[in-house]
């Protein structure tokens, strides 16, 4: 959200302070005669016969070219010797390499000690490139560095404690590379560091305690390494922090009170980590906290995290996955979150029911109570969630008919989704039900809408009335007891791709209609009782027999051919000729063994007794 934008200040500065010199630079070097400073020019050339690449445009050999502050990537600024700041009132006009951006410019090999010289460097970007080996420690020389962004290359090696000379560091990105060993304890010095990112690497051991005293920290992003020990920074000193983003990780232990101090931190991910305990009631104090993910840990008390967190006035995204293992879902003390859109508590498995409080949460768009052992019905007030799209109670103990209510629903009911819903922050949500085939959406507002009751003890019909949630892509209802015949109103459900209504007692025949449901790519009525003709065309033409079996009254396609005669006329025309071959061939079969038989009788008979 909007404070994201907040982690890095001082970057915009930085970036006028450069469009300032870029665009003083041609009238500079026309009077007084400008080149790149020697030394840089060397290093450049250094820094290039390092590497398997070439940089277009990096003319070496061109005496005219010389001038490396035209290059692609390369900025300059004019630099006094005796002021540490930019300035035009310098008694060496020389101009200074100070940017040096060849993101994603196809960069292959070594990172030699050559950058060394560029000693008024401040913006290094050479993210998303192939350089690969060690990060020379001289890199950590660069003492003006303020960004450094080494993201998505194949760097080895460990991360150097060198960083500890960077003392102007304010932004360093190592992410998606392949850095081992331990994050050095070398942050004492970094007072300007806002944003440290090391996801995605084979990082280990115990989070560095000097990262505590970088108090400008925003952003802390070392999802997806091993991780391991307490959760101990001192957060009272960190109270910038906007984003903390541990997750997948080894982490043990409780989750940290003193978080509760980091009034600004609107995303927290602690999930997949060892973490047990409760979440703190503390808690309650984070009113900027947006996001929060603790699934797939050890966590307990689920009475105790929802009624701390639902104090948690700008919380948007709640997901509990995996903890609380058999508790009982509350039904009373939770009078609802004032912003959460979705809802996540899968798989713990919590008993109980479904909870009324839920019809409180008046922006609730995705609710994900899967996977657990909740009973009885489903509340009539899930009508009063106006921008419910997803809705998954699948694989539970849920018992009764299908409320009326549910076919009410506000958004499923329109044309399009009401809600834009709210950013994850760049944190992937995933769909986490399918391990083979991980669904990673930068939003869950990218989820497909959804219905998905299947896996529990409900009976009933299937109300013609669903046919009216005409925003639905997937409808879900197989595995229960419902029974019925399959309503010719599902046609209706123009944007479904997946239809299964599997393992139920549905009776009927499967609605011609059907065929218009253009997108429709998976349907699966198998197990049932249901009979007659198989409906032909469409989508109906890429659906193999698994999607019917089970129902011995069911032909066509794969089955019997059909006897019915109540066929639509279109495709009677098409069914004449496989029905002929049964029908009319029946009295020419019979003819053929009459006359046989008459043949034995009037010939063959008096022939043997003769003989
Ligand atoms: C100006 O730059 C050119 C090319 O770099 C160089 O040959 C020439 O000597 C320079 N003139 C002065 C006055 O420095
Ligand atoms: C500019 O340079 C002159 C002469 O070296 C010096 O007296 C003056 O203080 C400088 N001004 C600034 C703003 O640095
Ligand atoms: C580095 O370059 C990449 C690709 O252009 C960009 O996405 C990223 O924001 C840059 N890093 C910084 C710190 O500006
Ligand atoms: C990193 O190295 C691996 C193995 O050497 C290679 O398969 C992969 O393509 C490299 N990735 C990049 C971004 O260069
Ligand atoms: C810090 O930088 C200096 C030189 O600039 C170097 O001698 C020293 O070894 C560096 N410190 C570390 C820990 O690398
Ligand atoms: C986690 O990091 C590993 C490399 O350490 C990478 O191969 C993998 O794709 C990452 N997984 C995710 C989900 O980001
Ligand atoms: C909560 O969110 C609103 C809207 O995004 C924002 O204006 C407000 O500052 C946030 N509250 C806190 C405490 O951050
Ligand atoms: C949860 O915590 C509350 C208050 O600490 C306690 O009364 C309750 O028994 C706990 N419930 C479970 C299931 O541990
Ligand atoms: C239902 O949930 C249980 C865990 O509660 C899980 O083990 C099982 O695989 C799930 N079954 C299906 C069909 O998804
Ligand atoms: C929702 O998204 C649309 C298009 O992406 C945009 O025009 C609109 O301003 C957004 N509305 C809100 C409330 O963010
Ligand atoms: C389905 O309903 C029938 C009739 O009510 C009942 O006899 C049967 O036990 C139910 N089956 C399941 C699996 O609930
Ligand atoms: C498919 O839709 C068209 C147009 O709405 C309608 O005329 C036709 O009868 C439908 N086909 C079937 C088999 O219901």
């Amino acid at each position: 959200m909007k404070g994201l934008w907040q982690v890095l200040p001082m970057y915009p500065l930085f970036c006028a302070i450069f469009f300032i010199f870029l665009y003083s630079q041609p009238c500079a070097s026309t009077s007084k005669n400008l080149s790149c400073n020697s030394n840089d020019l060397r290093a450049l050339e250094d820094f290039s016969n390092g590497l398997d690449s070439r940089i277009d445009g990096w003319k070496f050999h061109d005496a005219l070219a010389a001038n490396c502050c035209s290059w692609p990537g390369v900025r300059c600024a004019l630099f006094s010797v005796f002021s540490s700041s930019f300035s035009i009132n310098s008694t060496d006009p020389s101009l200074r390499v100070v940017s040096l951006d060849l993101a994603s410019t196809g960069l292959e090999g070594l990172l030699w000690n050559s950058l060394l010289g560029l000693d008024q460097l401040s913006f290094l970007n050479l993210s998303h490139n192939s350089l690969r080996g060690t990060v020379p420690p001289e890199l950590f020389h660069l003492r003006r560095l303020e960004v450094l962004d080494l993201k998505s290359n194949n760097f080895t090696g460990e991360l150097d404690q060198g960083i500890s000379n960077l003392t102007s560091l304010s932004y360093i990105d190592v992410s998606f590379n392949r850095f081992t060993g331990f994050i050095p304890d070398s942050f004492h010095g970094l007072q300007r560091l806002e944003s440290f990112s090391a996801e995605s690497n084979c990082l280990e051991g115990r989070l560095p305690n000097s990262l505590s005293s970088c108090s400008m920290l925003s952003l802390l992003n070392l999802r997806n390494n091993s991780l391991d020990g307490n959760i101990d920074l001192n957060f009272a000193s960190l109270v910038q922090l906007v984003v903390l983003n541990l997750g997948s990780n080894r982490f043990s232990g409780h989750i940290p009170k003193s978080l509760s101090s980091c009034r600004a931190l609107q995303v927290l991910n602690l999930a997949s980590n060892n973490l047990h305990g409760k979440i703190p009631k503390s808690f309650r104090n984070l009113q900027a906290l947006s996001y929060l993910s603790v699934s797939k840990n050890s966590l307990s008390n689920v009475s105790v995290a929802l009624q701390t967190l639902q104090e948690c006035q700008n919380l948007t995204v709640l997901i509990l996955t995996r903890n609380f293992y058999g508790e009982e879902l509350p039904n009373n003390g939770i009078q609802g979150f004032h912003s959460l859109q979705a809802l996540v508590v899968a798989d713990c498995p919590l008993t109980g029911s479904i909870p009324s409080w839920l019809a409180n949460i008046k922006e609730l768009s995705l609710l994900d109570l899967s996977w657990n052992h909740l009973t009885g019905g489903i509340p009539l007030c899930i009508r009063s969630l106006d921008y419910l799209f997803y809705l998954d109670l699948s694989n539970n103990s849920l018992t009764g008919e299908i409320p009326m209510s549910l076919t009410k629903l506000k958004t499923l009911n329109s044309d399009s989704l009401s809600h834009n819903g709210s950013s994850s922050h760049g944190i992937p949500f995933f769909s986490w039900k399918n391990p083979t085939r991980l669904l990673w959406y930068k939003q869950y507002i990218n989820f497909p809408p959804t219905v998905d009751l299947s896996n529990n003890m409900m009976d009933g019909t299937i109300w013609k009335e669903i046919g009216n949630l005409r925003l639905l892509q997937v409808l879900d209802l197989s595995k229960n007891n419902f029974t019925g015949s399959i309503p010719d109103e599902l046609s209706g459900l123009r944007n479904l791709e997946t239809l299964d209504l599997s393992f139920n007692g549905l009776s009927g025949t499967i609605p011609a209609s059907l065929v218009n449901l253009t997108f429709l790519s998976s349907f699966n009525v198998a197990h049932n009782h249901l009979q007659g003709q198989i409906p032909k065309g469409g989508q109906f033409s890429t659906f193999s027999s698994s999607s019917f079996e089970g129902n011995p009254g069911l032909c066509g396609e794969f089955f019997l051919v059909c006897y019915s005669t109540s066929k639509p006329p279109e495709e009677e025309e098409n069914d004449r000729e496989e029905s002929n071959v049964v029908l009319e061939g029946l009295p020419l079969a019979m003819g053929f063994i009459s006359g046989l038989l008459l043949i034995v009788i009037l010939v063959i008979l008096p022939l043997l007794k003769q003989g």
